[in-house]
């Protein structure tokens, strides 16, 4: 008897270890960019698993995809909601001429569809364009934080004549608003425009401006805030492709918009490393922070758990002269083709477990360590990046420590 128990015990003992081992560990929650933020009621974790699942389908050819695109699904560029691999770049273009912007909306502007579906011709670039604007896809984690901040919270960092004279004048950029978009109470209008926040020259306002934008012009959505298909230029009309529009209804873009708000800040990762600490404070004290402002606090929002909270972006939202060699000409809002929005920081320490192990850094991949991210910090950086070259290299690999640990 004892022996047959015993052979029991040790045979489940077998059946469990041989089970671990053939399950992988659960990552822990810091190790992905996935979860909800901290107290959504139970409906609303619901919600966010449906927009989830929107998030990541491939749209077919017979549920309206293209008739030219550049990708098939958000997923497909934004890799488990991390950062984008530079063959998934997409490209903007225009023809700039002095002060005389034409986004050649009539010949595909202003982003290339590549892609088509069967029997409809790829697009490809007018010989018009004379700027192209290439970028990859950045992480879309802790995005309602940021919906969530009213506009003085930006603005309060803004100094665009630099009157503080520390060097750096970041300014808001000033968009025109999109037909669909109804502003809060936390919107501060100037002109009739109001502040971009979005997108690597914050030229957008909303997350559903991004959305909407991001159906239509990277995967050919129609949907009820933009009825009308991509068209080739090339065959001279608008025919779209044989799917009735809108091709997905509001609620799929409100899905998709409701998730993009209640995914997680990145969770940061050895925040106790003496490096770690030692980097944080030589990030401040040679002023990278100037730009990358630690933390803000978000407003009252329809979603509790986002009202009313601290989080750490490592970014101002303004746009900034970051010189020449990020010059890419193209303008977009009030932005110039050489300045950009300060990006987020978190979630770097992840970016290369999205980008097939190998980090490419900076708004079209061309860095692919923190130190070449620093050489092409020009413009109103200068002076930061004389200060880090001047650090040794111990320090300057406790500032990378650091970042990797956002
Ligand atoms: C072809 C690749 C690609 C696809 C497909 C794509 N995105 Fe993006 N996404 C980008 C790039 C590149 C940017 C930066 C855009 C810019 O600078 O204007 C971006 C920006 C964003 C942002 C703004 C993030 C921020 O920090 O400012 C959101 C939100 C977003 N995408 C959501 C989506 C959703 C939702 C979909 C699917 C409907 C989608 N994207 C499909 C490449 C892609
Ligand atoms: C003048 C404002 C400014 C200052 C000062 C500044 N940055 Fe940046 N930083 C930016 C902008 C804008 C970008 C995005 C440029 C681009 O994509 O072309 C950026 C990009 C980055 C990136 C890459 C992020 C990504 O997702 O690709 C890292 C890392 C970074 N900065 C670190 C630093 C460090 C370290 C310092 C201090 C030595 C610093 N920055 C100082 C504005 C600034």
């Amino acid at each position: 008897m004892k022996k047959i128990i015993l052979s029991i015990i040790i045979g489940s003992f077998f059946i469990i270890t041989s089970c671990q081992k053939l399950m992988p560990p659960a990552p822990k929650d810091e190790d992905v960019l996935a979860g909800t933020i901290p107290g959504l009621t139970a409906e609303q974790e619901k919600e966010h698993l449906v927009g989830d699942a929107s998030f990541g389908k491939i749209f077919t050819k017979e549920e309206g995809l293209g008739p030219i695109f550049v990708q098939t699904s958000c997923s497909n560029c934004h890799i488990g909601n991390g950062k984008g691999h530079p063959s998934t770049q997409l490209t903007r273009f225009a023809n700039v001429n002095g002060s005389v912007i034409d986004y050649l909306l009539n010949k595909g502007g202003p982003q290339l569809q590549q892609h088509a579906i069967l029997g409809y011709l790829p697009e490809t670039l007018p010989t018009e364009a004379n700027v192209f604007s290439k970028r990859i896809a950045p992480a879309v984690m802790g995005l309602g934080y940021i919906a969530a901040l009213d506009d003085q919270s930006i603005l309060n960092n803004a100094d665009p004549n630099d009157i503080n004279g520390d060097g750096i004048s970041g300014r808001p950029n000033y968009v025109t608003p999109t037909s669909f978009f109804s502003p809060q109470s936390i919107h501060i209008p100037f002109n009739g425009q109001y502040i971009g926040r979005f997108g690597k020259k914050a030229e957008k306002v909303t997350i559903q401006d991004q959305v909407v934008f991001a159906l239509k012009q990277d995967i050919g959505i129609t949907s009820d805030f933009d009825t009308q298909d991509l068209f080739n230029y090339q065959l001279g009309v608008y025919t779209g492709d044989d799917i009735a529009d809108p091709e997905v209804s509001s609620g799929f873009v409100h899905g998709l918009v409701f998730y993009m708000r209640t995914l997680k800040a990145p969770t940061r990762r050895n925040k106790d490393n003496a490096d770690v600490i030692a980097g944080e404070k030589l990030f401040a004290q040679i002023g990278c922070t100037s730009c990358h402002t630690p933390s803000f606090t978000t407003a009252q929002s329809d979603i509790s758990a986002l009202s009313n909270q601290i989080f750490y972006p490592y970014s101002d939202f303004l746009l900034h002269d970051m010189g020449e060699l990020l010059d890419d000409s193209f303008p977009e809002g009030s932005a110039n083709g050489f300045e950009w929005r300060t990006p987020p920081l978190w979630g770097l320490g992840l970016a290369k477990d999205s980008q097939g192990g190998q980090m490419f850094l900076l708004h079209d991949g061309r860095a692919k360590t923190f130190e070449q991210v620093i050489t092409f910090h020009g413009g109103e950086a200068a002076s930061r990046r004389t200060a880090f070259n001047a650090l040794s290299q111990g320090e300057k690999d406790q500032i990378f420590k650091f970042l990797e640990s956002l």
